[in-house]
């Protein structure tokens, strides 16, 4: 038996995905460029798709910007914001971003850029009121994570936003690991700039979008890529039009998925959660209940190193993730654990959890008793971690 438990890392693409995508390679390959039927029809897809990837957002298509995914949207938003003023302004991110955030906030730094990083309490929420007093009359951009990878904390994205938006700064959100989980709707949430990544909801890797809204637009982020000046020329380079095809079939169906999928998921994450809390040293992290995404556990366990415990997990058949990261040779412990409070040893003991579509009662009930065996196998051996 095996069981995939990662899908806050990737999700496996749809039947629906496959087969529009193989359609669209096989008949409507023509470059969306060209003037021909074969590039009309090409623009025709990718134009229906930007209807679906607005329709999950409920934003006007004109704002989607088609990229190669989260990383790129999110590096878009604040790089592409950065390089519209002659002179380094500030920025502000959350402590816990994504390092597609984390690590262009730090290129902007080192180019004379200041950089403000906004704690977060135990359950990895910002507090607004940090946000209104960081701002400055400098600040063109705020970043905040809408729900976070590693803890899956929802954040308190309208009250951020609107302290933004009073204060005419850019807020922009990294939503993807949001997106198709948690109801978002652009026109009603004080949002400027927002990230999606279609292989985060059963579309495949490499295909994302930045959505701007008009405020964002008027203050024209600079490309990144120049050549062809394709998606309004905020995005060169010919359309992986099969992709977007599969993007815009994924969006319709997460669209359509949205709350029935989410409770389904939320009954199945508390479920576990309710199986493995009579172990005590494997310690719930992040926060709880409404403000944690539905398919999302994480812990730390008091003992055991959380890469040890994904191999372990591995062995039995089930694909979970951990919160530390493998550099230069040496485990790093998960900065977003270190920035919640945690020790070192804690933040590398760290695992997460996260439930998808085929995930059933079955995987659960399976998946905790693996993980009781497993702890008490792992107990009854002298040597620890
Ligand atoms: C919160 C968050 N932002 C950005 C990304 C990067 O997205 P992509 O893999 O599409 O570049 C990820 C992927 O794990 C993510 O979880």
């Amino acid at each position: 038996m095996q069981i995939y438990l990662d899908h806050g890392a990737t999700t496996p693409p749809r039947p629906e995905v496959i087969d529009t995508m193989t359609a669209v390679m096989q008949s409507q390959w023509g470059n969306p460029s060209s003037l021909h039927w074969w590039g009309e029809r090409s623009t025709m897809i990718i134009e229906r798709s930007r209807l679906q990837v607005a329709s999950l957002i409920n934003a006007d298509p004109e704002g989607i910007i088609f990229t190669s995914g989260g990383s790129e949207s999110d590096n878009m938003a604040m790089i592409g914001i950065a390089r519209q003023y002659a002179q380094p302004q500030h920025m502000i991110i959350s402590a816990i971003e994504h390092s597609a955030v984390r690590i262009p906030a730090l290129f902007l730094e080192q180019n004379g850029w200041a950089i403000t990083r906004l704690p977060v309490n135990q359950q990895g929420q910002v507090n607004p009121e940090d946000l209104a007093k960081s701002i400055r009359p400098n600040t063109v951009l705020v970043s905040i994570i809408a729900a976070q990878n590693e803890i899956g904390t929802i954040q308190p994205i309208e009250k951020l936003g609107q302290i933004c938006r009073n204060a005419n700064v850019l807020f922009h959100t990294d939503a993807v690991q949001a997106i198709g989980k948690l109801p978002i709707d652009v026109q009603a949430m004080p949002i400027d700039l927002l990230s999606i990544s279609a292989h985060k909801f059963y579309g495949t890797q490499g295909i994302g979008a930045l959505y701007l809204n008009p405020i964002a637009h008027q203050r024209s982020p600079v490309t990144l890529i120049l050549g062809g000046g394709q998606e309004r020329g905020y995005r060169s380079g010919t359309e992986s039009v099969a992709a977007i095809a599969g993007f815009g079939i994924a969006a319709e169906l997460a669209e359509k998925e949205l709350y029935s999928e989410s409770i389904r998921l939320t009954q199945l994450r508390d479920r576990l959660f309710t199986l493995l809390a009579d172990i005590p040293e494997l310690v719930p992290t992040g926060a709880t209940g409404g403000d944690r995404l539905p398919h999302h556990l994480s812990f730390y366990h008091q003992n055991y190193n959380g890469r040890q415990l994904v191999r372990e997990l591995n062995y039995a058949g089930i694909g979970i993730s951990s919160g530390s990261a493998c550099s230069s040779g040496a485990i790093e412990p998960s900065s977003t654990l270190l920035a919640l409070g945690y020790s070192e040893d804690q933040a590398k003991n760290s695992i997460r959890i996260t439930l998808g579509k085929s995930t059933t009662t079955v995987d659960i009930d399976w998946t905790a008793q693996a993980i009781h065996q497993i702890l008490q196998r792992l107990d009854s051996c002298p040597a620890k971690n």
